[in-house]
């Protein structure tokens, strides 16, 4: 049983490809995947590419081209949600589109065809994926993550969490804090508490529903989506989030 890693950003995947064993790289739909080997386990590691449609077509190739029995995203997110910092790691239990707006033939968020608005994340795979980040984050390594940044990043009050639940997607970066309000607010008040934005999960999320295959997301907080949101993006990618993104994986293919 073949596993994808789902990377947005060359800079994540090529810390996980250092570690592959019988590395090929392929070329398909214009995009490279590697295949080889984790922890001994079969693996393809593709780059989704930015924003939704990018994602889906990376994600469709995964099932049609490498047969993969299963998909993992890992990557950055926008902080939204009360209490999640930069630094912090949100593993995904559902998936909604923040900019999918087919009202009034629909209600809003719902994905016309699908009569839902979320998307589930498979449980197990979420579990192993909690498992591994906050084994990480308590380790001497994972302290050493946001010190890395060399005070680039603002101090916060506590150590890097794990957080579990919605996040959502959208072909935006939010950087705005008067956007990232009102995204809150709308969702929470329909029922969708929602702890961090990016810009492909709930794509894969729907794609995974299409053909049947168990799909889960783990994103490091790189900014509050927040006006300043793109000033340390590039160095926070390269320093923080490929790291995390590197250990755990690492922790969650030894245990699959
Ligand atoms: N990925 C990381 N930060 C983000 C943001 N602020 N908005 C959308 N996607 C993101």
């Amino acid at each position: 049983m073949t596993t994808a890693i789902l990377s947005a950003l060359p800079e994540e995947q090529s810390s996980l490809v250092q570690h592959l064993s019988h590395p090929q790289r392929l070329m398909h739909a214009g995009r490279a995947f590697w295949r080889g080997e984790l922890q001994g386990r079969p693996v393809v590691l593709a780059l989704s590419g930015i924003g939704k449609v990018a994602a889906a077509t990376t994600a469709t190739a995964l099932v049609e081209r490498f047969g993969v029995a299963r998909m993992v995203f890992t990557g950055v997110a926008g902080g939204v949600g009360e209490g999640v910092q930069v630094g912090d790691v949100v593993v995904a239990s559902e998936y909604l589109q923040h900019d999918m707006d087919a009202s009034p033939l629909f209600p809003r968020w719902e994905v016309p065809g699908y009569a839902r608005s979320r998307f589930a994340c498979d449980a197990a795979l979420s579990a192993l994926l909690s498992g591994a980040a906050r084994a990480y984050l308590a380790s001497a390594e994972g302290q050493l993550g946001l010190n890395s940044m060399g005070g680039q990043v603002p101090a916060t009050s506590a150590a890097p969490r794990v957080h579990e639940g919605l996040v959502a997607s959208g072909d935006r970066f939010v950087c705005a804090a008067s956007e990232a309000l009102h995204l809150r607010g709308t969702l929470q008040a329909a029922g969708h508490d929602v702890l961090a934005v990016e810009m492909e999960g709930a794509a894969v999320a729907q794609v995974c529903q299409d053909y049947g295959r168990p799909f889960a997301a783990v994103r490091t907080i790189s900014d509050r989506a927040d006006d300043t949101a793109h000033v340390d993006f590039p160095a926070f990618v390269r320093t923080v989030a490929t790291r995390y993104a590197e250990h755990i994986l690492l922790g969650f293919m030894q245990k699959l």
